[in-house]
Parts: structure tokens; C-alpha cells; sequence
């Protein structure tokens, strides 16, 4: 760990602790790029973003953010060389077995959100087991979107209260967003108060389409694995200068 990240291990003193985000979504994108630019394999991208990663997992329970939800592996990703979908599936195997020590030192609660029930069985196993051990802790919600698609989150959901209604459990007309939000991958979680991109670029992919409906939105040139303490200190900073109105008016304007 290096000098200034030793440094801001503590929350740093321009941000209000109060008004901290209790949760963040991150699109992590750039590791391609951050490879290509230093002559190197894409994969090599991946491997410093699994780094980058630990140290934000750590960061965000050092400052108390509550939650965490990253987006490792999109349902658009399979179309990836099938090199690099198989490196990703590994990597994200071996980061559950690799980091569940660290886990379970720190408190961290790991779930997977996404289409489970599709990935390889390897890493299906992990994420059971991992879910599993971690289920009971409360420093910090660490959520990783694998093969997750939004729309494909919201067609499922769909189909969940269809069967409801087919079954009799529920009218048509007595459907919520509460109900609805039930049958979600992320059931149970709150919404992210912040969405970090990497890399610069302007789009949201298909990531948590119901749950970024009021989410501010940071986006910054920097690429993945470049991503430290500093540059997460600047997204919250710009977090904390938000007006966040939900659809109101502030103060007295007409
Ligand atoms: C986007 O960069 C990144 C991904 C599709 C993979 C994200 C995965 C990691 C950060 C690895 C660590 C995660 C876990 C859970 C182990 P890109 O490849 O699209 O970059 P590019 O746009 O520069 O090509």
C-alpha cells in the first residue's frame, strides 16, 4: 500500500460523513485500454482490476459506505472472445476463493446478483459457498453483477409475478413497485444513491435499469485499474455538491 493511500485509510476531512452515499454502484470499465496502452493482453487489464477492486471493497467499509455493487460479467459480455469470457469466469472464480478470508476478516457480505443458474459449475459452486459464509455479516453488502443484464432482471421479474397472478396469490390491479422489487436480483438491497463509470464513457449497458431511477451519475476518464483511494475521494466529493430533488423543487423557487 503506498504512502497516500496509508494516509486515506481514514475518511478524508472534506467529506460529511453524513451525507455519504450508502450506496454505490460501479461500471468498471477501461481494463482493456489500461493493458493495450502498456503493450499488454487484455487479460493482464483484468487481473490490476481484480486489485483495484479489494482495494475499493476495503476503502468503502474503512469510510462506512454500506453497500457496493460492481458490474463484473454483463449478459453482453459472452460475446467476448472466448479466451477472455473464459479468463473472466476464471478470474471471478478464483477471486471468491482468493478473497473469502479477507471477507470474512472484514465482514463483508458477498451476494452475486444476475442469471446464477447459467454460469459454469466451478464458479457456481464458489458463489454458493461464498454467499453462504458470508450471508451473517454487516460491515459491509458487497454486491458482484455477474452475467446480470437489466432488461433480462426485469423480464424475469416479470415472469415471477406472472406466476404469482397465474397462481391466484395476486391481481393484476394490486401490483406494486414494492412487489415488483421483490422478485429482483437485488430484493432486499437499497437503491445506489451514486453510479462511478470508468473510462469515460457515457453509457449506463444495460446495468440495474429499475434500481439507477434517481442514482447521480459520476463519470471520469480514468480507466479501471487505475481507479485508488484519490480517485473515489473525487467521485464523493462531487457526490456531496449534488442537489439530489427526486423530482421536487428546493427552497422557495416558483
Ligand atoms: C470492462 O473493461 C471490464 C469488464 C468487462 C470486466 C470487469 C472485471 C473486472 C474488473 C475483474 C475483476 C472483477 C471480479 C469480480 C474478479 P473492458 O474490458 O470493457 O475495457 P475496454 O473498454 O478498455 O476494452
Amino acid at each position: 500500500m503506498s504512502a497516500t493511500s496509508t494516509a486515506l485509510r481514514q475518511l478524508p476531512a472534506d467529506l460529511n460523513r453524513d451525507a455519504l452515499p450508502k450506496h454505490v454502484a460501479v461500471i468498471m470499465d477501461g481494463n482493456g485500454r489500461w493493458a493495450q496502452k502498456r503493450k499488454l493482453p487484455r487479460i493482464m487489464g483484468h487481473h490490476r482490476g481484480a486489485d483495484t477492486l479489494h482495494d475499493l471493497v476495503l476503502c468503502c467499509k474503512d469510510w462506512g459506505i454500506e453497500s457496493l455493487t460492481v458490474y463484473a460479467f454483463s449478459t453482453e459480455n459472452w460475446r467476448r472472445p472466448e479466451k477472455e469470457v473464459n479468463f473472466l469466469m476464471l478470474l471471478i472464480e478464483q477471486m471468491l476463493r482468493r478473497e473469502m478470508r479477507f471477507m470474512e476478516e472484514e465482514e463483508v457480505r458477498l451476494r452475486v446478483v444476475g442469471n446464477v443458474a447459467a454460469l459454469p459449475k466451478a464458479l457456481r459452486k464458489e458463489v454458493e459457498e461464498s454467499m453462504e459464509r458470508t450471508a451473517h455479516f454487516k460491515s459491509l453488502n458487497f454486491n458482484v453483477a455477474t452475467n446480470y443484464g437489466g432488461r433480462q432482471e426485469i423480464v424475469q421479474a416479470c415472469q415471477a409475478i406472472a406466476t404469482q397472478v397465474q397462481a391466484g396469490q395476486l391481481a393484476p390491479g394490486e401490483i406494486t413497485e414494492q412487489h415488483f422489487e421483490q422478485v429482483l436480483y437485488t430484493a432486499g438491497a437499497t437503491d445506489p444513491d451514486l453510479l462511478i463509470r470508468t473510462s469515460g464513457e457515457m453509457r449506463v449497458s444495460n446495468f440495474l435499469l429499475w434500481q439507477l431511477a434517481y442514482s447521480e451519475f459520476y463519470v471520469t476518464d480514468t480507466l479501471w485499474p487505475d481507479f485508488d483511494r484519490e480517485e473515489f475521494h473525487k467521485a464523493l466529493v462531487a457526490y456531496q455538491d449534488r442537489d439530489r430533488r427526486y423530482g421536487k423543487v428546493t427552497g422557495s423557487a416558483i
